[in-house]
């Protein structure tokens, strides 16, 4: 057996690795035709006073709706904007407490508070999404909803979600920011709960730079995260308005953002074919390394290969199999550093710790709309810091082949029988 690397072996590995995007990666002539095209009518803004089905983002909400199988589609500006306006869609708000996975993104805990409700943290398992077991002990008389996020391209357990929420009465809004095409049980992502939402911004697996969307099969749902987005006024154009106004935002989108949107839906589903098959490549590949392991989920149908995760026996042994696994030029990182900032890691969500707003007022805590007295801390989620703390994460793409995923795999046999 060679010596590794890092001791002055020869690497398994002197290619680059590919590049921690997907969609991005695949722009090519059909976004620039799309986007010129926009270009060439000189319309940009999407709500004119006519030609409404016309417009791109129409078109995008469209294609989110065939997607999804769900009966209402919004394409707003971000995916931080598609979950605060799928909230208000919701009704959440004031005094609500909503129950969110201590691994997520820092936009996803910033949502709730923007809508003045309170976050309640809940414990992830080994799938790095939502634990099911620590949800239901999250439930209070407060709770309003949970969100359920789609985290890495692995899918949540839906099933016992939603027995759970439906038993309580809560709503499930699912995040799928990170997993932008995913499936569970062969229905789609953002189809399941009351509310879906996805992220277009340049990490995702289809972008327009910045952008996301919502999805729904309610229709009240629809109307007021569509009224919320536009600083609450009715865009529907011809659809009646079957609420009353309140005020909003802008988070609509352009035109310009929706057409490059449209020119990688295109792609989605050869990115994602592309992935799933080195991803079950590179789980067979690593099933039977000593001391590495897997959740079942991972190489599944809930997992679109978006990176390639496995746990260490101890936070330890991920820094020096990490280590090791760079020098064999295999580029990868240990997912939680208690000395690294993570904002995927509720750990690091300062302003959630100590409880702090823009304007120092302790809000939403003490509005006295809320009548709980949460109380956080960093060592709250203590299974998600231990999983996280002994994981590795290699990105992968789309352009991943055979030869990459089989360095891979060879690496981490390498290093694991050095080391572990
Ligand atoms: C899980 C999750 N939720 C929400 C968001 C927010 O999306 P955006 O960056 O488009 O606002 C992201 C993306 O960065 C994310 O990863």
């Amino acid at each position: 057996m060679d010596a590794l690397a890092i001791n002055g072996g020869p690497k398994v590995r002197q290619a680059p690795w590919v590049s921690e995007f997907q969609g991005v990666e695949a722009i090519g002539q059909e976004e620039k035709d799309r986007i010129l095209n926009v270009l060439n009518k000189k319309r940009i803004f999407r709500y004119l006073g006519r030609g409404y089905e016309e417009s791109e983002a129409y078109q995008l909400e469209q294609e989110y709706k065939e997607l999804t199988g769900c009966g209402y589609a919004l394409a707003v500006n971000s995916g931080t904007s598609a979950l605060i306006s799928a909230l208000v869609g919701l009704g959440v708000g004031p005094g609500d407490e909503v129950i969110l996975p201590a691994f997520a993104w820092v936009a996803t805990v910033s949502a709730i508070l923007e809508v003045n409700a309170v976050p309640v943290l809940c414990e992830m398992d080994a799938s790095l999404t939502l634990d099911p077991v620590d949800l239901e002990r999250k439930i209070t008389q407060r709770t309003k909803a949970v969100i359920a996020v789609h985290m890495r391209g692995i899918s949540c357990d839906m099933d016992p979600i939603l027995a759970i929420a439906n038993r309580h009465g809560i709503a499930v809004l699912e995040d799928a920011a990170q997993s932008n095409g995913g499936s569970y049980k062969g229905r789609s992502l953002g189809s399941m709960g009351s509310a879906g939402c996805f992220s277009l911004q340049q990490y995702k697996i289809v972008t327009s730079g910045e952008g996301g969307v919502v999805v729904t099969n309610d229709e009240t749902v629809w109307q007021r995260a569509a009224l919320y987005h536009d600083c609450g006024r009715n865009p529907f154009n011809y659809d009646e308005l079957k609420i009353a106004t309140f005020a909003g935002q802008n988070y609509r989108i352009t035109e310009l953002q929706a057409a490059l949107c449209l020119g990688q839906m295109e792609r989605m589903q050869e990115i994602i074919s592309a992935m799933r098959v080195q991803k079950q490549r590179i789980v067979a590949g690593l099933a039977n390394v000593p001391g590495i392991t897997m959740s079942s989920v991972f190489g599944s149908e809930r997992d679109l290969g978006v990176s390639a995760v496995f746990t260490l026996p101890s936070s330890e042994k991920a820094m020096e199999v990490q280590q090791a696994l760079e020098a064999e030029g295999i580029p990868c990182g240990v997912i939680y550093r208690p000395d690294a900032q993570n904002l995927h890691i509720y750990s690091f969500w300062d302003f959630l710790m100590d409880k702090r707003d823009a304007w120092g007022k302790g809000h939403p805590w003490s509005s006295g709309v809320y009548t709980g007295d949460i109380e956080y801390n960093r060592d709250m989620c203590p299974q998600t810091l231990d999983i996280l703390g002994r994981a590795i994460q290699v990105r992968l793409n789309q352009y991943v082949k055979d030869q990459d995923s089989d360095d891979l795999v060879a690496a981490v046999t390498k290093v694991a029988s050095h080391i572990l």
